[in-house]
């Protein structure tokens, strides 16, 4: 154990369902690490669009769950619970988590923390667990994206976009990425992509038809849903996979099944945060052994749009509800 863990931290709790304005700081106790559990303190903790979601109300956790938001954080491991090998104090660590991000201290499963890739910050390491490990199970294990195909990344400059396009790069995919402005573009090609489209002035299925030469892209990852979904089972080449992390315009459409059936398609889709403990510590094993090798062969670089201190964090909820950000915003509390 190290020295000077206090009784008592400052976290960000959700007063009532609502606006930023309902993220206040109180006073919670700093928890004990159970059995199998590190306790982190915490350098730096990731938000994600599911935050805001929960703190509308609209994305409640699971039962017996902490209240206190936050998937994922960066820090410093200075107390194990019972039966904790794998990690020692004083180890960096970042950490998958069904949430007290929004925290100083937490207690995580040891087998949800990877250590802090060589030549990460912590600030940076913070934002990577959560969209690093929903990529590497929707793109890679679900979707089974493989070298040499076409793969779509529909928002590409969120922090799953830019992540996902590192990673199919890295792959050996050839990525196409859509995005909102010109800005967002660039930076998606920054990060790799082949071809970025601006699906405010573009039609993302005649430029994927294009790129492709009319036989259709491979792999689909979306977030948007609603009236991509037909567009995209038109999209896709026979074999075709199509993964939903979220559905943002909307789950309820009508499509054309039958060219599911025609084309030999798949859909899927998923969520992390509600997968057990065993679950999510089989995909951070993989990301150790499978991705976390690219971060020391120079194929990854971080991707912090920006940073707020703890107690800003309504601040980092309206930059994250405006768009306007590239890549991960930050806590560091
Ligand atoms: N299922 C899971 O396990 C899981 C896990 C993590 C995240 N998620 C979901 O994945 C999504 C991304 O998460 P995040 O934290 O990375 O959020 P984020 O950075 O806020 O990304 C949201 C993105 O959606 C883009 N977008 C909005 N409308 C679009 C459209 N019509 N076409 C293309 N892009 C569009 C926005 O970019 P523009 O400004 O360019 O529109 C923005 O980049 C969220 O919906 C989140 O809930 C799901």
């Amino acid at each position: 154990m190290l020295a000077n863990i206090p009784p008592t931290q400052t976290v960000i709790e959700i007063k009532a369902p609502g606006g930023p304005e309902m993220l206040v700081p109180a006073t919670r106790p700093v928890p004990e690490p159970k059995a199998g559990e590190v306790l982190i303190r915490i350098a730096a903790a990731g938000i994600n669009r599911a935050d805001t979601l929960q703190r509308m109300g609209r994305y409640p956790m699971p039962p017996g769950a902490t209240d206190i938001p936050g998937l994922e954080c960066a820090g410093t491991v200075v107390k194990l619970g019972a039966d904790v090998t794998a990690w020692q104090p004083g180890d960096q660590v970042c950490a998958l988590m069904v949430g007290d991000g929004y925290g100083e201290y937490a207690a995580v499963p040891a087998g949800q923390c990877l250590p802090v890739p060589k030549g990460v910050s912590l600030v940076d390491a913070g934002g990577l667990p959560e969209t690093f490990c929903t990529v590497w199970t929707n793109v890679f294990e679900r979707l089974r994206l493989q070298p040499g195909e076409v793969f779509l990344m529909q928002g590409g400059s969120s922090g799953i976009g830019v992540t996902a396009i590192q990673l199919a790069k890295a792959f050996g995919a050839k990525v196409l990425a859509t995005a909102g402005s010109e800005e967002k573009c660039q930076a998606c090609r920054d990060f790799g992509a082949d071809v970025a489209i601006n699906y405010r002035r573009e039609d993302f299925v005649e430029v994927g038809k294009k790129f492709t030469e009319g036989r259709g892209v491979d792999v689909i990852l979306d977030m948007v849903g609603g009236d991509y979904i037909p567009r995209q089972i038109d999209l896709l080449a026979r074999e075709g996979r199509l993964g939903f992390v979220a559905l943002m315009h909307g789950a309820k459409v009508e499509a054309d099944f039958g060219a599911i059936q025609r084309k030999h398609l798949t859909v899927t889709g998923s969520t992390l945060r509600s997968r057990t403990v065993a679950q999510k510590s089989a995909i951070v094993a993989a990301l150790r052994e499978k991705v976390w090798p690219l971060w020391t062969a120079g194929k990854l670089r971080p991707f912090t749009y920006k940073t707020f201190p703890l107690a800003e964090a309504a601040e980092a909820h309206r930059l994250m509800e405006s768009s306007a950000h590239i890549g991960k915003i930050v806590l560091v509390p």
